[in-house]
This record gives structure tokens, C-alpha cells and sequence, in this order.
């Protein structure tokens, strides 16, 4: 069981290795999906500045319900093609919005949140859920953050052993 402490970088450089580092290591020797699940969306949502809720919603019955998360309770079942989550889950692609109230169908959680990005995640090239992060900061993800939370977004695909 490791222990988790802030870093003093913010560069996303420096900051991104160190929370997929953090994450590895809370994963290493654990199969069980959803221990695996809430470590994961815990350490970004502890490491990463100005988040105000990170989770996964998980395919089921061919719509999105609700898996592991940090933050606030968030609406449980999400419809293909809804909201950025099923917009995202839709399209099969990584979906970043500067300012949620100028997005048609944004579903509101938490109403602190301004900005969002999701991140499909796939196994064996199948669709199997989405990475949802929220920001009270508008505009809060750049292509920077992009690149590094796809890069975590696939090693989460592929490293835990999401339900069937
Ligand atoms: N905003 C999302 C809904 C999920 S919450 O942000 C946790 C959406 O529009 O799909």
C-alpha cells in the first residue's frame, strides 16, 4: 500500500510522470477493477490542480452508468450521444470543453465545474467507457493536458481489468 504526497511541481512536464508514477504504484500487485478504479480517479483528482471531479462511466446496456469517482455524486446512467460524456462515448474521441455552459447537452453535476474533458477508453479496440475530469477554471485543459491524460487514459484501458 503506498502513500500519496502533493508534488511541488506544476509544470505538466514534471507533474504528469509523477501522477502516473503515483497511480502505477497503487495498481501494482491489486486486480481487483474497481479498488483499481477509485485509486486512480483519486490520485489525479489529489495530484492535479484545480479539479473539482474526476470518475469513469463504464458501457452497460449499450449507455454509460457510473463507476468509481472523486467529487461530487454525479447522475448515474448517461445515453450515448448525450452530454460530453456520451458525445464523447459516440464519437469514440477525446472531447475537451473550454466553457461547459457553451456546450448544447451539458449535463451539470456539480455547478462549480467550467471546463471538462473526456477521454474514451478502449480494450481490444472496443469502446468500454469513458475518463471524465472536471475544472471550476474555464478553459482549465490545454493540448498539453490532453496528450498526458491519454497517455493515462490508455494505460488505465489496458491495465485494469474492467468488468465484461
Ligand atoms: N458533465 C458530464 C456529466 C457527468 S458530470 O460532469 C460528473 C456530461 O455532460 O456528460
Amino acid at each position: 500500500m503506498a502513500c500519496i504526497y502533493p508534488s511541488d511541481h506544476q509544470e505538466p512536464e514534471l507533474l504528469y510522470p509523477y501522477i502516473l508514477e503515483n497511480i502505477k504504484s497503487f495498481l501494482e500487485g491489486e486486480t481487483d477493477w474497481v479498488a483499481n478504479a477509485a485509486n486512480a480517479a483519486a490520485t489525479v483528482g489529489f495530484l492535479l490542480h484545480d479539479l473539482n471531479w474526476v470518475g469513469f462511466y463504464l458501457m452497460k446496456d449499450n449507455q454509460l452508468k457510473l463507476g468509481p469517482f472523486w467529487g461530487k455524486p454525479a447522475v448515474t446512467t448517461i445515453k450515448i450521444g448525450e452530454g460530453v460524456c456520451g458525445t464523447s462515448a459516440e464519437t469514440q474521441k477525446t472531447i475537451v470543453v473550454k466553457d461547459v455552459h457553451q456546450f448544447p447537452g451539458h449535463i451539470a453535476c456539480d455547478l462549480f465545474s467550467n471546463s471538462e474533458i473526456v477521454l474514451p477508453l478502449f480494450k481490444d479496440n472496443q469502446l468500454i467507457g469513458v475518463l471524465d475530469i472536471d475544472s471550476p477554471e474555464i478553459g482549465r485543459f490545454s493540448e498539453t493536458d490532453q496528450i498526458y491524460l491519454e497517455e493515462i487514459a490508455h494505460y488505465l484501458s489496458k491495465t485494469i481489468l474492467w468488468p465484461k
